[in-house]
């Protein structure tokens, strides 16, 4: 091989941190390490992508992998089991050499890809989530793909890997897109039975890729970017080498600009896992907007505000509060400068900084400060909070951007921000143990009163390079010192998002 091909041939997302596996484990009754609270009664879970079949490193895109859940379930102070299991779609029961699950629908949304991104409990189910109008999955407890979701046919077309609970109804918010809904994206509500109680299609100027809004207790806000659909990637692969520009003509002309029935839409993304990376691409000439629209309003009640060109996939939290008489809307964001402009195979253009914008709703005028400079993403609060003021942000730490936790030099950490104070705390972690989102679990209420905003636990995966080891990570969220550590039996790669679903 020369060297031009051991370049080429390698891909940072699919190496050291982020290196899938290739087993399906499960194990019970883990080795423990501290204390587990016994309060913690449940199941950590937690998605993200692990290619099932041998892929092309040199055109594979970190968001694209099929979707594998890790789980640990927790118990009167025991790590009681870990399993860890493919999210079975037709592609990937193919490559398994097994059935495809038995409830597969294509009205949930497009079957070519896995569900990949998040994970989490509602309404007595296990659902495995993605994005950008692919199916959902449910799971059972342990983890066995069920099929399809659309919310007992309430929603179709796919749903999003980001809702947001909103803590005063146990009701699921989310801003869907795809672009097979032609310039629109869809405002959904799930109720506490699990079925989609009132949606509402918002225009926006093409097909972008929006990957998660914030929720206030007045308000949705979408963050429309310049991240947009870029229809050449699509194209199926069966389209001989001729047809291929007066096939791209007419599929630039169609697609993301009209909405296109499931079928036709299932058809283009049939290939997507053979496809050349994601098909989505940064686009200089989309304008880049925040849509304010109040949470019982319609397509005609959104304000949009231009901000500077930039991409979001998470914010951390969003309110809006009264100074001197007008009504002010705090954004806290991850931001990048760019995204998917020259790296198009993960999110490594640029680091991502954590930013806090305003808008005056009175006024109109938006502001943006950067909070945090240093490199780091995964934000979440204690979701208790969701929407209202908060004063605590947690993220992790990502020494040199995502692409760099493949190599040798990996490093993470765990920030603690206090914005009442403005100051940020950084967990003592061993220097061997690198992180993954880290997530808010509360402790129970003690006595009267109101508990400490920041009383719970963080909990997520990471990775103990020097053991070579998966382990399930506790940290006291007041002191951030270990509370508990729970070694696995294989490694868990960095994945994307999880969740506790408490036992009920
Ligand atoms: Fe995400």
């Amino acid at each position: 091989m020369t060297t031009t091909e051991s370049v080429t041939s390698r891909n940072p997302y699919l190496e050291g941190f982020l290196a899938p596996v290739r087993d399906e484990v499960t194990a019970t009754d883990l080795e423990v390490t501290g204390h587990l609270p016994e309060h913690l009664d449940g199941r950590y879970l937690r998605n993200g992508p692990n290619p099932a079949a041998e892929v092309d490193p040199a055109t594979y895109h970190w968001f694209t992998g099929d979707g594998m859940v890790h789980g640990i379930a927790l118990r009167d102070g025991q790590a009681r089991w870990y399993r860890n299991r493919w999210v079975r779609g037709p592609a990937v029961s193919a490559t398994l050499g097994e059935p495809a699950p038995g409830r597969v629908d294509p009205r949930a949304g497009m079957l070519g890809m896995g569900a990949n991104t998040n994970v989490l409990s509602h309404a007595g189910r296990t659902l495995a989530l993605v994005e950008g109008g692919v199916a959902n999955y449910e799971l059972t407890d342990e983890l066995d793909t069920v099929g399809t979701c659309d919310f007992d046919g309430t929603l179709a077309g796919g749903y999003t890997a980001h809702p947001h609970r909103d803590p005063r109804t146990g009701e699921l918010h989310a801003v869907s897109y795809s672009f097979a809904r032609g310039r629109t994206v869809q405002y959904s509500v799930i109720d506490a039975n699990g079925r989609a109680r009132r949606t509402v299609d918002i225009s926006v100027s093409g097909s972008p890729m929006m990957h998660d809004f914030s929720l206030t207790d007045k308000y949705v806000v979408i963050y429309d970017l310049p991240v947009t659909f870029d229809p050449v990637q699509v194209m199926p692969a069966s389209v001989p080498r001729w047809m291929r520009l007066p096939a791209r003509l007419v599929v630039e002309s169609v697609i993301g600009r009209v909405r296109m029935p499931s079928p036709v839409a299932a058809m283009l993304s049939r290939d997507t896992r053979r496809a050349v990376g994601l098909p989505y691409a940064w686009n200089p000439d989309y304008p880049a907007r925040i849509g304010v629209m109040p949470r019982e309003g319609g397509n005609r009640d959104v304000r949009w505000f231009d901000i500077e060109p930039c991409y979001v996939y998470h914010p951390l939290n969003a309110y809006s509060e009264m100074r001197d008489g007008a009504e002010i809307l705090v954004l806290d964001v991850v931001r990048y400068s760019r995204m998917f402009d020259r790296d198009r195979r993960g999110p490594g253009d640029t680091m991502p900084v954590l930013d806090r914008w305003t808008i005056n709703l009175a006024t109109g005028a938006v502001q943006t400060e950067c909070r945090d400079d240093r490199s780091q993403e995964f934000p979440r609060i204690n979701e208790s909070l969701t929407g209202a003021q908060h004063r605590f942000g947690y993220t992790v730490g990502i020494g040199g951007g995502f692409h760099a936790a493949g190599g040798t030099n990996a490093s993470s950490a765990l920030y603690k921000h206090d914005y009442a104070t403005g100051s940020s705390e950084v967990a003592a972690l061993d220097p061997d143990l690198l992180l993954g989102e880290m997530c808010f679990v509360p402790n129970p209420p003690r006595g009267e009163g109101t508990a400490a905003e920041d009383d719970g636990v963080l909990m997520g995966y990471g990775y103990h390079r020097g053991r070579d080891e998966g382990q399930l990570v506790l940290l006291d969220a007041q002191t951030l010192e270990s509370m508990a550590t729970v070694h696995l039996p294989q490694r868990v790669p960095m994945g994307f998002h999880g969740n506790w679903a408490p036992t009920v």
